[in-house]
């Protein structure tokens, strides 16, 4: 087993990676959790009938009273309704401040169930167990939680980290193709922004059965810079913006495709390529790095290239927002596996991505 420490004070977790670990899911929740006699497990209602009864039956077997929720799957249950559905059934199942709260599921369903466990009661302790690739790389490590508004996503929301991370890579197994892509858009961003070693590896890595084959290694070096993100910069100040690598244009691309064109992966995947391009010219980033990237991206069935008015690229870098400022960090590389916040004039910027 593969054990990482994510070291911040008093708030410390182990992230746990091997394949077939959620059948030791009661014991290892149980060490976390010492305390805890009951356990409320959230999950959606793709991920239940995979593998809710299994994790119920193992958490039982270690002591733990379970009882647990499915949401609609999909990002429309990162909602302040599902957050009060969740809140009204954790004080139904009698929660108490020694119990806690499992997040069975994708990225969706553990930021949600971690915002419920960092709200209710004024807050318990929480676990993940992260099932797909973005969550098991990037949104079940840091202890962002969040749910989304209506003027936009993941903004009411706190900073809550789990007590565990569990994660168990067979469980990608049983994903989409297209769900699977979308993790690797992040997973390729970890080589670009810190370990221009690993992105080599996944060079030589074209599919998803190669990837799957090393697919313990590729979690642990993800998990391991995240890692050392956070403990650098937990509340988001300064180095954990490299991990916003391809996300700024990405979100330009998203709200071109009025978010249902392009899934967040592929605006993520095109919008690093932009911003590799962008360094190109602005003479951060050595020639050739782009058409590397745009190889890798592509060999995975990502998008290389999203195109994008004006008005879009303005709104995603809150050029039209009133009181956000004139200039913006923009991640560049300075290589593959070394990434720099780069202060640019937002009007110079949108210049250049013309
Ligand atoms: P998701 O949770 O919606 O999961 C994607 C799809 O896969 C869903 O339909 C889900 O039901 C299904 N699924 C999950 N596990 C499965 C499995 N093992 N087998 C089959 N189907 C499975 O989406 P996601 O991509 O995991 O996460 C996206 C969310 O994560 C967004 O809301 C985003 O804002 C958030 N996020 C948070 C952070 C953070 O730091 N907190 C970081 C990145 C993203
Ligand atoms: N996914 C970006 C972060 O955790 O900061």
């Amino acid at each position: 087993m593969e054990t990482l420490t994510v070291d911040l004070p008093g708030r410390s977790y182990d992230i746990l990676i091997e394949k077939g670990l959620l059948s030791r899911a009661g014991e290892l929740c149980r060490h976390a959790l010492p305390q805890a006699k009951k356990l409320f497990v959230v999950t959606d209602t793709n991920v239940a009938p995979l593998y809710l009864e299994r994790v119920t039956a193992q958490l039982e077997a270690a002591g733990f009273q379970t009882a647990s929720y499915a949401v609609p799957a999909g990002e429309g249950a990162k909602c302040v309704e599902q957050l009060n559905e969740l809140w009204e059934r954790m004080m139904a199942f009698g929660l108490t401040r020694t119990d806690a709260v499992a997040a069975l599921g994708g990225g969706v369903v553990g930021d949600l169930a971690g915002f419920a466990a960092a709200t209710v009661l004024r807050g318990v302790d929480f676990v993940q167990l992260p099932t797909t690739l973005l969550a098991q790389v990037d949104s079940s490590v840091g202890g962002k939680v969040a749910i989304d508004l209506k003027a936009g996503k993941n903004l009411a929301g706190c900073f809550w980290q789990p007590r565990l991370v569990l994660m168990d890579p067979n469980t990608l197994d049983t994903l989409p193709l297209s769900t699977f892509m979308e993790g690797m858009a992040e997973v390729v961003k970890y080589g670009c922004i810190k370990d221009g070693e690993f992105f080599a590896y996944l060079e030589e890595r074209p599919s998803r059965e190669a990837l799957m084959e090393g697919i313990e290694y590729i979690l642990y070096i993800c998990c391991n810079i995240k890692r050392m993100v956070v403990e650098l910069d937990e509340r988001d100040t300064g180095e954990r913006m490299l991990l916003n690598f391809g996300h700024t244009l990405g979100h330009a691309y998203e709200l071109a495709g009025h978010y249902t064109q392009w899934s967040h992966g592929d605006a993520v995947a095109a919008g690093m390529c932009a911003a590799a391009h962008l360094g190109e010219r602005l003479g951060i980033t050595p020639a050739g790095t782009a058409e590397r990237l745009e190889k890798v991206l592509s060999a995975l069935g990502l998008p290389t290239r999203i195109l994008c008015s004006p008005e879009q690229y303005g709104a995603a870098i809150g050029l039209d927002k009133k009181g956000s400022g004139s200039t913006i960090s923009v991640i560049l590389l300075e290589e593959l596996g070394r990434a720099v916040r780069h202060p640019m004039d937002k009007q110079v910027l949108l210049e250049e991505l013309r």
